[in-house]
């Protein structure tokens, strides 16, 4: 922290001032005289003349306006849970997987390629500001299939990006230099806490659609569908491709469909951010589904992607965007400019993650390996799923608690009232944002029970 009484704003040790006020509170109390004698006893004018300068420094800083901003709401969640001793408290605010011992998990094939990676001692130069190519071209056929018509007729462009919210941002900037129809972005209510920011941050304004039934705990499909209906033509729509963040409530396929033909009628632009492709269902291409459906109904969407959840590489930063066009000569054009984009930006993305990724998809073992990983990780965040509910049941609870266990990924909106979370944390030592949205991924065999018991004495 800097001493606001440092006139020259360097809190080190170098900093006389800053020194001179912490012994202010020795002399205080040994009556003037310091550890080490008269030598540090401060005549009073070097006191003041300090104040002063302190506070000439202060009128006359460039950030004196700047206010001090609030807490990330997850960040303060886990900063809480740190301080807490109790040996029972579970932190189910983060978004990152946990095996059932509670601990980070690298993927084995992860180990794998970092290790042939290391093997081979490549070079450490710039990527290209599109990223690595191989990287780029996997990425693509993974969200929109192998044998994708697009893919054929290389109708698209992917770049690499600093995981999913250096792709969300990417795009929002594109949109926001080249999209002429509308400055508006129609979010799901609610969406992921960074999509406000990334757009609005980005020059483009945030609107809404109704998502999640409170009621239910469920999709509000003819909410949706309603707000989407009376959406002025040509705006921009994003939707979450699966594992719908912060709710874990995700269209089902026919609904899917509806929604497609709404956005057809309506000729809406469409944003799909897929930050857990095989992350929701444990199958890649089923948490496709909705982005390559879109495609083949001739909607030309853009997609951003996250190797951050699927391949566990949260620190990595890897990811891609994707544009859809019209043809290759389009593709073409729009590569360059997104190339003009990201220049400035960060010039070219980091080139270890993308290798990681890449390896791992390009090659046949690893590639098989990861599948039955990500599956893994989805199944065992099924099954707690699974448990949270049995356990509810056995401790008494009255409650239709069907909704943990009919919504998907990470996620689940447990219906639970402010108040209800606030007893969880004071009582029981379990954190979670006030939405009462859990992070399904902290919870293991070893305190499902203790969590199903907690949220019984809070509910019942
Ligand atoms: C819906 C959604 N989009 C994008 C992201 C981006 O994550 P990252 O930047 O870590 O890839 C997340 C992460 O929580 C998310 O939930």
């Amino acid at each position: 922290m800097k001493d606001p009484s440092c006139p020259s704003g360097s809190a080190g040790a170098g900093c006389s001032c800053n020194a001179a006020s912490r012994r202010r509170g020795r002399w205080g109390r040994r009556g003037g005289a310091g550890p080490l004698g008269a030598r540090l006893t401060a005549p009073p004018e070097v006191c003041s003349s300090a104040q002063t300068a302190a506070s000439a420094a202060r009128a006359s800083s460039w950030w004196s306006h700047v206010e001090m901003g609030p807490p990330d709401p997850i960040l303060g969640v886990t900063e809480a849970f740190k301080r807490d001793t109790n040996a029972k408290k579970m932190n189910l605010g983060v978004g990152a997987y946990r095996d059932d011992n509670g601990k980070p998990y690298v993927l084995n094939c992860v180990r794998k390629a970092e290790a042939q990676i290391a093997a081979k001692k490549m070079d450490k130069e710039y990527l290209p500001i599109a990223g690595l190519a191989e990287f780029n071209k996997a990425s693509a056929e993974l969200a929109l299939g192998e044998t994708s018509e697009v893919i054929k007729n290389g109708r698209y462009v992917t770049v690499q990006s600093i995981s999913g919210t250096g792709s969300l941002r990417i795009g929002a900037n594109f949109l926001q230099r080249f999209f002429k129809s509308s400055r508006d972005v129609y979010l799901p209510k609610p969406s992921w806490g960074n999509h406000t920011p990334i757009f609005r941050d980005a020059g483009l304004q945030l609107q809404a659609y109704r998502y999640y039934d409170p009621k239910t705990c469920g999709f509000d499909f003819s909410g949706a569908l309603d707000d989407i209906s009376k959406i002025p033509e040509k705006s921009i729509i994003l939707f979450h491709a699966c594992a719908h963040n912060p709710t874990g409530v995700d269209p089902r396929p026919e609904q899917w469909k509806e929604l497609a033909s709404v956005v057809k009628q309506r000729n809406l632009f469409v944003f799909f951010d897929m930050a857990y492709q095989g992350f929701a269902s444990g199958d890649i291409n089923r948490d496709a589904w909705a982005v390559r459906h879109f495609i083949e109904q001739g909607i030309n969407i853009v997609l951003s992607q996250s190797y951050a959840k699927n391949m566990g590489l949260y620190g990595e930063r890897v990811g891609a965007f994707t544009v859809i066009c019209s043809d290759a000569e389009e593709a073409k054009r729009v590569e360059s400019q997104l190339k003009i984009l990201i220049r400035p930006m960060y010039s070219n993305p980091p080139i270890n993650g993308a290798r990681i990724a890449s390896t791992i998809l390009n090659s046949p073992d690893l590639r098989q390996e990861w599948l039955g990983e990500v599956k893994g990780m989805a199944d065992r965040i099924i099954g707690m799923r699974t448990q949270l509910v049995s356990n509810l049941k056995k401790e008494g609870s009255s409650y239709n608690w069907q909704h943990i266990t009919d919504q998907i990924g990470m996620f689940c909106f447990t219906g639970l009232k402010p108040e209800q979370v606030e007893r969880l944390t004071k009582e029981f030592s379990i954190y979670m944002t006030k939405d009462g949205r859990i992070s399904v991924a902290g919870v293991t065999s070893g305190n499902v029970g203790y969590l199903a018991h907690a949220i019984y004495q809070v509910t019942k």
